[in-house]
């Protein structure tokens, strides 16, 4: 998997320590990034021994434990707990997963956890989304058509073209691709990214959509779509299994099309 590890002169500094309770058998020590705009200091390392014999399997249940147990302070996103809401994605061991998603057994002995890297922190695990949901809003992803609707019901699909949107709806919008994407570290303001572009292919590819044209206009720029390389760094993070590179391989290979 795909590592991006803090560099080693990182001016984050070892911080706090959490000792296990007396007794605990099986204990693991969770490195954990703490940053608060309020204390005017920078980032450390707190570190929280886990007793795991009373530990639920995944780290979002430690961190849980964490916060109900030791330190209420430490302040993370999650929501659903089962790799559907996105909420509770950031850095576990150098590879941009989901908290709810990653068992406790497949980390390392001491776990590093970090925010979503290159993303503003807005405390501790929780990066500001900001920027994202921007660039999402700005693929306008919803279904545009001019024709009326059918009186007596949906717009329909054939099973061949529903099929098509396949590998992307399952798109959970948690940004472990774009924030993986060297790319978009560098133009992240200008670069739309692996998890919007993916989101942009969703409304191209849907049979029911009339607005393809105009999405293909808007995506064709130098920065917005062509600030893929071809890493594939956001394919090998998503926590879902969903391939944005091809996504985006796709797009261009419309645009190509449309032009010959
Ligand atoms: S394939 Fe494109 S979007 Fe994915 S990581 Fe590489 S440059 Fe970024
Ligand atoms: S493509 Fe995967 S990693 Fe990217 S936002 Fe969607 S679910 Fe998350
Ligand atoms: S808590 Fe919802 S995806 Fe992890």
């Amino acid at each position: 998997m795909a590592n991006f590890s803090l560099p080693a002169n990182s001016r984050v500094t070892a911080g706090r320590k959490h000792k296990a309770p007396a007794g605990a058998k099986r204990v693991m020590p969770f490195h954990i990034y703490r940053w608060s705009p309020d204390e005017g200091q920078n980032p450390r390392y707190d570190t929280y021994e886990i007793d795991l014999d009373t530990c639920g399997p995944m780290v979002l249940d430690a961190l849980i434990k964490i916060k109900n147990e030791i330190d209420s302070t430490l302040t993370f996103r999650r929501s659903c707990r089962e790799g559907i809401c996105g909420s509770c994605a950031m850095n576990i061991d150098g590879t941009n997963t989901l908290a709810c998603l990653k068992p406790i057994a497949e980390v390392k002995e001491a776990v590093r956890i970090t925010p979503l890297p290159h993303l503003p922190v807005v405390k501790d695990l929780v990066p500001s989304l900001e920027q994202v949901y921007a660039q999402y809003r700005s693929i306008e992803p919803w279904l545009k058509a001019e024709s009326p609707a059918p009186p007596d019901g949906e717009r329909l699909q054939s099973k061949e073209e529903r099929a098509k949107l396949d590998g992307m709806w399952e798109c959970i919008l948690c940004f472990c691709c774009s924030t993986a994407c060297p790319s978009y570290w560098w133009n992240g303001d200008r670069y739309l990214g692996p998890a919007v572009l993916l989101a942009s292919y969703r409304w191209i590819a849907d049979s029911r959509d009339e607005a393809t044209g105009e999405r293909l206009d808007a995506l064709e720029d130098p920065f917005r779509l062509y600030r893929c390389h071809t890493i594939m760094n956001c394919t090998e993070t998503c926590p879902k299994g969903l391939n944005p590179a091809r996504a985006i391989g796709r797009i261009k290979q419309m645009i190509a099309e449309r032009k010959a």
